[in-house]
């Protein structure tokens, strides 16, 4: 009876507890304020970090300001890195990135002597990761030093982004899969051991950053220089929980995947163009003398952005470049109105690129690479540009824009210049995007694009 009694009781503060929980974590009301459930449950969790930790609750705290703090925080970390891709700042790299190419023109020199193919998408990937990891980590990844560009990767990250719609509607297929040990993922697919090393080398970088510290004389510890990014990242005026291991490897993959492979698409893309129809070739060759003397001259920023054909080449390889998905906006505070429609606050609206980029109204026959479409727009002084949106815009927009357009012009000014090459095996409908992987693919496999070199310029 006794027994029965004690059980009755314990179960009954049992459901007193889970009903609570529930109250607190869906009812309560302020149960819509960001934060952890846990956190929100029981003060189990203050008693945890302030008991048990000795007074650790109030680090927490800021930790949660951190996480929790939305549009602040996106801001904050934002304001981190928005001065390093401004315009200015990406102009002072123009040295570093003219000779990175300079050793892509290496592998284009040595591609005519021996007659041999070049992957051109390979090759711009090899080009834009070693720029931006040489800009992220003060050294490059050195793809350009390999053969084959490390073309491996690029085939691996493809893989990846094949998973990309499973993964919205499954999303718990990818965070399993990595809990795998890496060696039987990379049984089961031996392409993925390409990723692994790159996951591996982000972090090598990422740990050596918060070690390799310096004291100055006045005994104050700074990071030592391991490229502007990573030192500005982990500066010891950013709050510490803003510097642990984990957000460096995450920052420092989301800017090398970010801007990597779009910017070398956009450079695949007009290369492409430039070589398909050779008419269009000749017409930019002919302005680029006017700043580029010689075949090798060397290239400035400012210059070549006051050039209108080379400026449209640009715009027309952006135009073809954007992300397919749907990025949401949400108007938290205020209803939208669209046309006779209210959309309630707090709904997210999305729309893709695509559906402005290849609009007849703004830009006819929009599948066609037309640069002249942007000349003949500058000289009736029409801003067209305001209806290229790959970067997307507002708080979210990307931050690459200024690195990007420095990467396109002084690439296509350099190779257009100074070689002849011949596509290889390839067609127009390799640039027929039918397929919505994030970015736009042809009907088969990746974007690939071959090509041999065919002479170069003397004067
Ligand atoms: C053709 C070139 C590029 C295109 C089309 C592109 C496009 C985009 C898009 C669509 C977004 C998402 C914006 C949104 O959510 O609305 C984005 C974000 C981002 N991009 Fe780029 N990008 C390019 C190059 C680069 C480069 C070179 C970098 C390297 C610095 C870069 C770094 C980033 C970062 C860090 C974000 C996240 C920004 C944030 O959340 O605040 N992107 N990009």
């Amino acid at each position: 009876m006794q027994f029965n009694y004690m059980l009755e009781l314990l179960l009954a503060g049992l459901t007193y507890f889970i009903l609570k929980i529930i109250y607190r974590l869906y009812f309560h009301p302020l149960s819509k304020f960001p934060g952890p459930k846990l956190a929100a449950s029981t003060h189990l969790f203050e008693f945890y970090h302030d008991v048990v930790r000795h007074g650790k609750f109030l680090w927490e705290i800021e930790k949660m300001h951190f996480e929790y703090g939305t549009h602040e925080h996106h801001r904050f970390r934002r304001g981190l890195l928005n001065k390093l891709f401004s315009k200015k700042s990406v102009h002072e790299l123009a040295p570093m990135m003219e000779s990175t190419l300079r050793k892509l023109a290496f592998h284009f020199e040595e591609a005519y002597k021996r007659g041999t193919v070049i992957c051109l998408d390979d090759a711009f990937t090899a080009l834009t990761a070693d720029i931006i990891s040489y800009y992220s980590y003060g050294e490059s990844l050195d793809f350009l030093e390999a053969d084959d560009f490390k073309g491996e990767f690029r085939e691996a990250a493809f893989e990846l982004l094949s998973f990309l719609h499973i993964n919205r509607f499954f999303p718990y297929i990818i965070p399993t899969l990595q809990l795998l040990p890496h060696w039987v993922a990379c049984k089961v697919r031996p392409k993925m051991t390409a990723l692994f090393e790159f996951q591996n080398t982000v972090v090598q970088h990422s740990l050596r950053s918060i070690h390799e510290t310096t004291t100055t004389n006045e005994g104050i510890t700074k990071p030592s220089k391991r490229g502007i990014v990573f030192e500005t990242l982990n500066h010891p005026s950013v709050p510490a929980p803003e510097r642990t291991l984990q957000r460096l490897q995450d920052e420092g993959t989301i800017l090398l995947v970010a801007g990597t492979e779009v910017v070398a698409r956009a450079l695949t893309i007009a290369m492409f163009h430039l070589n398909w129809d050779k008419s269009l070739l000749r017409k930019l060759r002919s302005e680029l003398v006017q700043v580029m003397p010689t075949p090798s001259s060397s290239v400035n920023c400012s210059e070549l952005e006051q050039l209108p054909y080379l400026t449209g080449v640009v715009n027309e390889a952006m135009r073809h470049t954007y992300s397919m998905m749907r990025l949401p906006r949400v108007a938290r505070t205020e209803q939208l109105k669209y046309e006779k429609y209210i959309i309630p606050a707090g709904t997210p609206v999305s729309m893709s690129s695509h559906f402005v980029h290849m609009d007849p109204n703004l830009f006819p026959e929009p599948e066609t690479f037309k640069p002249e479409r942007w000349v003949i727009a500058a000289e009736k002084k029409e801003n067209l540009t305001k209806f290229i949106v790959s970067f997307t815009r507002g708080s979210r927009a990307c931050i690459g824009m200024h690195l990007t357009y420095v990467e396109l012009y002084q690439a296509i000014a350099i190779l257009a210049r100074r070689f002849d090459i011949e596509l290889y095996e390839c067609s127009i409908d390799d640039m027929r995007f039918v397929r919505d992987i994030g970015l736009g693919y042809p009907e088969k496999g990746n974007l690939t694009i071959r090509a041999r070199v065919t002479g170069i310029v003397q004067q």
